[in-house]
């Protein structure tokens, strides 16, 4: 069933590679879009296929919002990726089409714009087609991505919003685009940490923030070497230690089909982490304690999991500094934006 549905998978997303844009009809929108990028952050690469423009950011923020792409019109992107959560959800599992349950757990949607690779396994090879996956999977949204363009060109304003905004209807193609444009707008970088990093707020981190930062960066504890840089993750695939039965969900092994990719997953960003409990690939630990206490003990010694992870003997109190840096990484004006609500 699992080869048939990937199949199925990688034909559509074929045809989603397909449909080249037609030329540009005169009386599309294209006035670009404007963002401030924050300070430590590099400038977003736009896709030469999907520049942001103002109109497409609009439609793919309607679009996000609305049931209208699942099959019972019950079930929306903001179902499981709700903004309150930093577009993760509260759940291990978030139910989609009929509460039919998924295997994986919802992440957060901030700063996809900087990301090269899609999906834990790294199935996605770009933002502008990954909507694909959502709307037609049976335990999400359950809807032929065919039928929903249908359903939108039925309304005679919806289909001219498309027409404005791509110079085309609603289709497989415009659907995907506009979703991703207005992904790539969900940029967060406002945390305390930022404030005391880059903003020169000298007092935004605490004294047990500034303790559980030079924890996170110290070499014996290495949780920088996997989740590096201004956004927090090297974008890599790694054995993390958390089970040794992968029957449900063998990680990039679904992928690469290299036996040795048992169980490891694309590194999270670690941005607005207090905010997406549960954690890991299938929520399977509750709270950033449950997450240090994991990294402490070295994992569960999984055959494959990488070397740094290893028992840290941090005290009770060392434990306390590194959560404290992690909640550090929240930005509260990311999830009050209004630029990104309904
Ligand atoms: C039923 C819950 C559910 C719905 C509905 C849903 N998602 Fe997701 N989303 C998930 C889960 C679970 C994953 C993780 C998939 C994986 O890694 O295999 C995910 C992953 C993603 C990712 C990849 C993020 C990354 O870092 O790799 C993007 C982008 C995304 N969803 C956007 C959307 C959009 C756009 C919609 C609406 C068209 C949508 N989602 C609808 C649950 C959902
Ligand atoms: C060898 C690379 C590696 C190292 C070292 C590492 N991590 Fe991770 N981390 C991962 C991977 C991979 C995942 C995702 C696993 C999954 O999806 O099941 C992860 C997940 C997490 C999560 C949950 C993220 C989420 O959205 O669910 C947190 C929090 C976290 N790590 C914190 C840390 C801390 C703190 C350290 C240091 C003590 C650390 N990590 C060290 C690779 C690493």
């Amino acid at each position: 069933m699992r080869d048939l549905k990937m199949l199925a998978g990688s034909l559509s997303l074929l045809l989603l590679l397909a449909c080249e844009p037609e030329a540009t009809a005169p009386d599309v929108d294209d006035t670009p879009y404007s963002y401030d990028v924050p300070a430590g952050f590099p400038i977003p690469v736009e896709p030469a296929e999907n520049p942001l423009t103002v109109a497409k950011v609009a439609l793919g923020k309607r679009l996000f919002y609305d049931p209208i792409l699942s099959a019972d019109e019950t079930i929306s992107c903001n179902s499981c990726h709700r903004q309150e959560f930093a577009f993760a959800d509260n759940v291990a599992i978030s139910p989609g089409v009929a509460g039919r349950l998924g295997m994986r757990n919802a992440p957060s949607l901030a700063n996809l714009a900087y990301v090269t690779v899609f999906h834990k396994d790294g199935g996605v090879p770009k933002l502008e087609i990954q909507a694909g996956s959502p709307i037609e999977d049976v335990n999400e949204m359950d809807l032929s991505i065919f039928v929903a363009a249908d359903r939108i060109n039925a309304l005679p304003e919806y289909r001219e919003q498309f027409l404005r905004a791509f110079g085309r209807e609603a289709d497989a193609f415009t659907i995907t685009r506009a979703l991703a444009a207005f992904q790539r707008t969900m940029i967060s970088g406002n945390s305390a940490y930022d404030q005391y990093s880059h903003q020169g707020m000298s007092t935004a981190l605490s004294a047990a923030q500034l303790r559980g930062r030079d924890l996170f960066f110290s070499d014996e504890l290495a949780c920088s070497t996997c989740h590096s840089g201004f956004n927090f993750t090297n974008d890599d695939f790694f054995n993390n230690g958390l089970e040794l039965d992968h029957s449900d969900d063998l990680g990039r092994r679904r992928i690469s089909l290299d036996s040795l990719d048992i169980g490891k997953f694309r590194v999270p960003s670690l941005r607005n982490i207090s905010l997406t409990a549960p954690y890991m690939h299938a929520g399977s630990l509750p709270t950033l304690e449950a997450v240090v206490d994991h990294y402490n003990r070295g994992g569960v010694g999984h055959p494959l999991q990488d070397e740094r992870i290893r028992p840290l003997g941090l005290t009770d109190a060392e434990r306390a500094d590194l959560i404290a840096f992690l909640e550090s990484l929240t930005d509260e004006a990311f999830v009050e934006d209004e630029r990104f609500m309904p």
